[in-house]
């Protein structure tokens, strides 16, 4: 890996292109998403996204931007909570899930309580101290420059705002790797292959879960951004960890 190469999954690629490659594969993933992320996850992911949001302290009346949003399924918990006097932002660099995305908020009754808009994590669309909080669920590991997004996240939050991080992590325990590894590497591509018809997209998630920095790295690189008090909790022995650090 050079200045001008980066990783995208397991392959060498120069920088500029990366983010092109992810925006396909998102378009192409964009319909199958939901459904996809519950066979692959039996359905684990919804436990872990209702986790990060009841744990994140966010409360009525909160700005929050929902970054990496999406197909929505963070905002889609966090609306309840910010409630009427709240408001939520779903960014995306990827207009397809997005619209995804809108379409199910509004399905869920949410019309007019939420804002979609397109955006680059690494170069975020508002003013310095604008959001009470900034949420990225499974989306940082998909950004080329991940310290320029972390810079980004806390320039935009206001003092006293927190970033909150759900991302796969490091497995911890030997035994439960072998299983994941035998079932990522071996089935999830599989799956990605027999039902949504795109094997190459669901072989890049492994590969770009692997690629992540571990839990110690992330929370280095959060106090590197200037987020403060900085700490993560892991869930499901290290598959995934919420990572949490507040603009003071
Ligand atoms: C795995 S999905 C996660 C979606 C949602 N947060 C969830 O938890 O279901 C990752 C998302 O990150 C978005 N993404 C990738 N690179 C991005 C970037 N540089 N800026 C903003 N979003 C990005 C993708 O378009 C995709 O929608």
């Amino acid at each position: 890996m050079t200045d001008k190469t980066t990783h995208f999954g397991y392959q060498e690629v120069a920088t500029e292109k990366k983010q092109g490659l992810v925006n396909d594969v998102f378009s192409s993933v964009a319909g199958s998403y939901d459904v996809m992320n519950d066979l692959m996850s039996m359905g684990v992911h919804r436990l872990w996204k209702r986790h990060f949001v009841a744990t994140s302290g966010i409360h009525t009346g909160n700005t929050v931007l929902d970054l990496a949003g999406g197909t929505g399924d963070i905002t889609k918990l966090l609306l309840p909570v910010v409630g009427k006097t709240g408001h939520v932002v779903v960014g995306d660099i990827n207009a397809e899930m997005l619209e995804v995305g809108q379409q199910r908020l509004i399905d869920a009754g949410f019309f007019g309580r939420f804002e979609v808009q397109t955006m680059n994590a690494e170069k975020l669309p508002f003013e310095d101290n604008h959001f009470d909080a900034v949420t990225m669920a499974f989306g940082l590991r998909n950004v080329t420059n991940k310290d320029k997004a972390l810079e980004e996240i806390h320039r935009v939050l206001k003092p006293g705002g927190k970033a909150l991080v759900l991302e796969f992590s490091s497995v911890n325990n030997t035994l439960l790797k072998k299983f994941y590894d035998t079932y990522s590497f071996n089935i999830l591509p599989k799956i990605g292959e027999f039902v949504a018809g795109d094997k190459d997209s669901y072989q890049y998630l492994v590969e770009s879960i692997r690629k992540h920095p571990d839990q110690t790295t992330l929370q280095h690189m959060f106090e590197q951004a200037g987020l403060e008090m900085c700490s993560f909790q892991n869930l499901s022995g290290g598959m995934v960890a919420i990572h949490k650090g507040y603009k003071l």
